[in-house]
């Protein structure tokens, strides 16, 4: 499979795409011999993906955009945070990133190619806001987002928006501590009538905050992202509190993400005719063992990692082990919140998908030191191997483990807590750090990549089969971006970026991608007719 992968690459000439589709044929015959993912499972008769699925692939604006003091834009949290040294492990930021901001049109293009009929991205809130509601609205801020929404829908791609992917305007930080303050509600519904104003007789798909649950742990809890917030004994911060944060954090989170729905659909949503949703990061835990400590370590997991946001989102009130053994450390909804949350429900879930972890007890039994777990939830959040024996391929990214079946299970999972809700798989994609002396070759050769996208579009396909509304799918991501904590090292695209020309070299994984959507998606054919 690799030699036939391997042997045909690389020249930009007509020649090598050529060769490149006589290789991925090759490769694909290979593959789906070797992995029983039989292409003839998703040829146009059986295909399992509903004709108005989305496909497509996924960014953010703090990862792609640059252009981070341009035309007018105010600085982020992140901005702020990767100018202090040592916070990014090869010491890059997303000043310039992909530069998208500049070259949004041949990013577009890179879509067209593979025949996404999806972009998922997110929009700069203090590209809008450079202030927060402290100042006046970014003009060019706007138009830059308006001629993204166009360009991309003359390519019949339809916008898929994210209002906050981590990056706030750091403003509000600096004012009244963000996300710990209640006056964060006001402002991000400000900030969202903005873009539903403007945006919303285009964009019919919205997502109101990316990943809320990793940007409370990661600022809040361990502090190794902004605000850089943590106890003593969870990580190296100056200040914060890991027990209570947290959970103050994300009670401020899920109110405003309510606030927004609320307004979308008392204003918005009935003229505009579009939805909106939430994006979590779903890992699935399985039980370390048939314990039954373990298997309800798995459960806590799930609740105190996902159902955390999702129940009070969706069923208006947090999980019950959560109170339990929170106690007083829970913030609580008041009536009038939990009637507000009831009522603004949302359209769908968004699932970042990517990996799975053993929950192991540590509730009824003490901690292993150094497993990162807290006797308050009483499970450890990633472990990944017993006796040795990893629970996925390990991949050179240390979090990233390959293990397909995770994405069915949580889908179903997904599917049985929340009365099957339509969800999105919003991100789902494999990361490998760069080894500074690979060829090209090495580089768009990304096998790895193609095996591990088709293997959970592969275990996806079950879950849609036994009844899971899953509408969409996305690639993280269509290039390679800055990675948050490990900067530009860590590679996730299914284009290569050179970060010192910022040209777009394509992956096989792309052309893989293209092939598998062509399939998948008969009435949209490909705009390349080589394959
Ligand atoms: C999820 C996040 O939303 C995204 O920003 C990140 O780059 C990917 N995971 C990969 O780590």
């Amino acid at each position: 499979m690799e030699f036939a992968a391997e042997s045909c690459l690389l020249h930009k000439s007509v020649f090598f795409i050529i060769l490149m589709s006589l290789c991925l044929s090759a490769f694909m015959g290979a593959y789906s011999r070797t992995e029983n993912l039989s292409m003839n499972q998703n040829s146009e008769s059986s295909s399992p993906f509903p004709s108005n699925f989305l496909f497509g692939t996924a960014t953010s604006s703090y990862q792609v955009e640059g252009a981070f003091s341009s035309d007018g834009k105010g600085l982020s949290n992140w901005d702020v945070f990767t100018h202090k040294p040592g916070k990014i492990m090869d010491g890059t930021n997303g000043d310039i990133a992909d530069d998208e901001y500049h070259q949004y049109q041949e990013d577009v293009g890179l879509m067209e190619e593979i025949g996404v009929n999806s972009y998922r991205f997110s929009i700069s809130w203090a590209r809008i806001l450079p202030k927060g509601r402290f100042g006046k609205v970014n003009k060019q801020g706007l138009d830059y987002y308006d001629r993204l929404i166009n360009a991309l829908l003359r390519k019949g791609i339809e916008p898929f928006v994210t209002l906050t992917h981590f990056d706030i305007p750091q403003e509000l930080e600096d004012r009244y501590q963000s996300w710990l303050s209640p006056k964060i509600q006001e402002d991000f519904k400000y900030y969202a009538d903005i873009c539903f104003k403007k945006f919303g007789d285009r964009v019919k798909y919205w997502v109101t905050i990316n990943e809320p649950n990793v940007a409370v742990i990661r600022g809040y809890r361990i502090g190794i992202w902004p605000p850089s917030r943590c106890s003593a004994s969870f990580g190296n911060c100056s200040h914060g509190n890991s027990e209570k944060d947290p959970f103050v954090a994300a009670h401020n989170l899920i109110l405003s993400h309510v606030s927004a729905v609320q307004l979308y659909r008392t204003k918005y949503q009935k003229k505009q005719g579009g939805e909106i949703g939430i994006v979590m990061d779903a890992i699935w835990f399985e039980p370390f063992s048939n314990s039954l400590e373990d298997k309800l370590a798995a459960e806590r997991a799930q609740s105190f990692f996902l159902n955390w946001f999702l129940d009070p989102i969706i069923l208006g009130k947090y999980p019950s082990e959560m109170k339990e053994i929170l106690g007083q450390d829970l913030p609580e909804f008041s009536k009038y919140e939990v009637e507000k949350l009831k009522k603004n429900g949302i359209d769908f879930i968004g699932v970042n998908h990517y990996t799975s972890y053993y929950a192991k007890d540590c509730f009824f039994s003490e901690c292993e030191p150094g497993s990162g777990a807290s006797k308050t939830e009483g499970f450890a959040l990633y472990v990944h191997d017993k006796n040795g024996i990893s629970l996925g391929d390990k991949t050179t990214v240390d979090w990233l483990y390959v293990r397909p079946q995770g994405l069915e299970k949580m889908v179903t999972y997904l599917k049985e807590r929340y009365n099957n809700l339509p969800m999105f798989i919003t991100e789902n994609g494999y990361g490998e750090v760069e080894d500074p002396n690979s060829t090209t070759r090495d580089i768009v050769n990304d096998v790895q990549r193609v095996n591990y996208l088709s293997s959970y579009l592969n275990s996806l396909a079950k879950a849609i089969r036994k009844g899971a509304d899953v509408r969409g799918y996305f690639v993280w991501s269509l290039l390679d971006n800055f990675e948050w904590k490990y900067g530009e090292n860590v590679r996730f695209g299914l284009h290569h970026v050179d970060y010192g020309t910022l040209n777009r070299t394509r992956r096989l994984s792309a052309l893989w991608y293209k092939h598998f959507i062509a399939q998948n998606l008969p009435h949209k054919p490909p705009t390349l007719s080589i394959l």
